[in-house]
């Protein structure tokens, strides 16, 4: 059995061990390292299922802003129902917000650190983390392809560093990837497994290898889209229709990167092709000037479409309206 049959196997059939229900009882607080899109849809689905969340960030009027988002997100499962106005009030009631780190894990139980996707930047907060957080303390990443041995690497506690993978949007989206780390222990794995269904989410487990499974395969999927548009082979209504219609997808592969960030599927692209050596990884060269010029994507306004505040309408970049156009 390989070394993932076997881990999913014994998570699926045993019941919970006392090892994994003491860790899961132990988890009162939950510090969120990053108030951006996935910190603040973190933060949300750890409030709503009763935990006690620091969000911390270096930037307090970005905390200020995803408590809004926050707020506004629970609204609409307010407005359908699933979720009342008390339990909306109890759940922000549960979040504070630190900018200083030291406060914010002093008492923590688990971090999930959802920061810029910057390798450096990654391992900074982990040694501090590390330093800082009690011994108990798990430290999840919810890289999208960072390599989890890596960050784990630099901590005196790799056996308690876990990738904990949420997509977005975070409150929607029922799937968490759990990513172990060469050296990440099996007590850890379940706790964060039981964690997840707790949440209301559906984990699975996967090894560290780049791109894990979400990113080794959907980024290859978009890079193809932008590179069937650099070529020339359709526009990009077409492309995102044919995946939309003909593959039930419910956003075409080019709305897809401009919502993911055209940044982050960039610098993702460039983690499988260092990572794996292989040519069928590079980034597409219209993906990587779109980047360099700026253009992020819904973030930034514009990628392949153009984005207008407060209108839902898809409306493809004027760049890519001219069937004529060069890259
Ligand atoms: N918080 C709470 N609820 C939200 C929400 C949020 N942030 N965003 C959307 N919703 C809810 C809406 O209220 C709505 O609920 P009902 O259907 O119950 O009324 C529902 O989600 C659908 O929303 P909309 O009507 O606004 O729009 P939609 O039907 O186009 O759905 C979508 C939006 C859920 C984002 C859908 O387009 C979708 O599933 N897109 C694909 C998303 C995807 O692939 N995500 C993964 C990206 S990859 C990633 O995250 C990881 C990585 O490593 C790169």
């Amino acid at each position: 059995m390989t070394q993932l049959q076997d881990s999913t196997a014994k998570i699926k059939d045993a019941e919970i061990t006392q090892n994994t229900k003491d860790m899961l009882q132990q988890v009162k607080t939950v510090t969120i390292i990053g108030s951006g899109t996935m910190g603040n849809g973190i933060t949300h689905v750890f409030a709503q299922s009763g935990f006690k969340v620091h969000m911390m960030d270096i930037n307090q009027a970005a905390m200020d802003k995803a408590l809004v988002t926050i707020g506004k997100n629970m609204d609409r499962q307010v407005a359908k129902g699933a979720l009342t106005e008390d339990a909306k009030q109890a759940a922000l009631g549960r979040i504070s917000t630190y900018t200083d780190m030291v406060e914010a894990v002093k008492d923590t139980d688990i971090v999930v650190e959802a920061a810029t996707e910057n390798i450096d930047l990654k391992i900074k907060i982990f040694m501090e983390l590390d330093k800082l957080c009690p011994t108990h303390t798990i430290l999840a990443t919810n890289t999208s392809s960072i390599s989890i041995t890596r960050i784990a690497s630099h901590t005196k506690r790799p056996g308690k560093v876990i990738g904990m993978h949420f997509m977005n949007p975070v409150p929607v989206m029922r799937l968490i990837e759990i990513i172990n780390g060469y050296a990440t222990e099996t007590e850890v794995t379940n706790t964060i497994y039981h964690l997840s269904e707790f949440l209301g989410k559906v984990p699975c487990i996967v090894n560290d290898y780049p791109g894990f499974i979400s990113n080794r395969i959907l980024m290859p999927l978009i890079n193809e889209a932008i590179l069937s548009l650099q070529e020339g082979v359709a526009g990009v209504t077409e492309i995102d229709t044919i995946m939309k219609l003909g593959m039930a997808h419910p956003m075409g592969p080019l709305q897809l990167a401009d919502f993911i960030g055209l940044d982050t599927c960039y610098s993702i692209m460039n983690v499988l092709h260092m990572g794996f050596g292989a040519t069928k990884y590079a980034p597409a060269t219209l993906l990587a000037n779109m980047v360099q010029a700026g253009f992020y994507g819904v973030k930034s306004g514009e990628g392949f479409y153009k984005y207008t505040p407060g209108s839902k309408d898809m409306v493809v970049s004027e760049r890519f309206q001219n069937k004529s156009w060069k890259i």
